[in-house]
């Protein structure tokens, strides 16, 4: 497939996990795939550009660069986000302000530098990562879970503000996924493989998702075979919504 021949994609957090799975799945098919991280070390053929998506100066310095270097935007990956643990009662205010910052702000902060190049695309979309925290009702991720609840809401608002312009919208919402966070989660547990067992348990089919199904699902909606999808959460957390 190479229904992104002659594209150019930026995915913010590109460089590590889902990003990093999407920005190469991106890459083998077609596109220019740019990861846009606080640590851009990547392989080719993805390209790196470091961005911080809570400081304004340094996604437009990013975003301009993209477009000096490989002269278009097309797709946009809003992937780029941290995580948070505990109740309502475990985080004072300042960390509940940097985390919405990096996860909410920041794909606002990103999507308002690369409209103006998204409009001159035949192609755009934007692709926003949310998180099935956002729907379960998890114990223990209070902030995490609404912050990407705003994620959600963020991407029915903006695809109802720009599907008649031609950029469609849409968000994937992973169950727990297989990258360098959760391996990181795990390495503070207690006990490691007891934890990574409970993860699983927790999905319905039993094991973790991979970042390239989510990679997948990512490329779906970012790709011409969505074209008339637009406002749409998928899931990708092997059938742990609604169950
Ligand atoms: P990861 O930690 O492997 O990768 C995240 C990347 O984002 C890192 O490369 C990091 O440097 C970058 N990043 C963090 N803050 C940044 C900032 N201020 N500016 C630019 N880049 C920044 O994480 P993973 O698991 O790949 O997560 C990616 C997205 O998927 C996140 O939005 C996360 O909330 C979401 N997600 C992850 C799930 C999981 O189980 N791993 C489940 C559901 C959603």
């Amino acid at each position: 497939m190479s229904e992104f021949e002659g594209l150019v994609a930026v995915v913010t957090g590109g460089a590590s996990g889902i990003g990093l799975a999407t920005a190469r799945l991106l890459a083998a098919r077609g596109a220019t795939a740019v990861a846009l991280d606080l640590d851009p070390r990547v392989e080719p053929p993805v390209h790196g550009i470091r961005a911080d998506v809570t400081d304004d100066a340094s996604v437009r310095a990013a975003v301009d660069e993209v477009v000096e270097r490989f002269g278009r935007l097309d797709v946009l990956v809003n992937n780029a986000g941290v995580g948070a643990q505990g109740d309502v009662t475990a985080n004072p205010d300042d960390e509940w302000h940097r985390v919405l910052d990096v996860n909410v702000v920041g794909m606002a902060r990103v999507a308002r530098a690369a409209l103006p190049h998204l409009r001159r695309s035949p192609s755009a979309a934007i692709v926003n990562t949310g998180s099935i925290a956002a729907w379960a009702g998890l114990p223990q991720r209070a902030l995490y879970s609404a912050s990407k609840g705003a994620v959600h809401a963020l991407t029915l608002a903006m695809a109802a503000d720009y599907v008649r312009e031609g950029i469609r919208v849409n968000a994937v919402a992973p169950g727990t996924a297989d990258t360098p966070w959760v391996g990181r989660l795990l390495d503070s547990a207690p006990d490691p493989a007891a934890e990574r067992a409970a993860l699983e348990a927790r999905q319905p089919h039993g094991r973790l998702v991979s970042a390239d199904e989510v990679a997948g699902a990512i490329a779906y909606l970012a790709g011409p075979l969505s074209g008339s999808t637009a406002g749409t959460v998928l899931a990708v957390d092997g059938g742990m919504q609604g169950l």
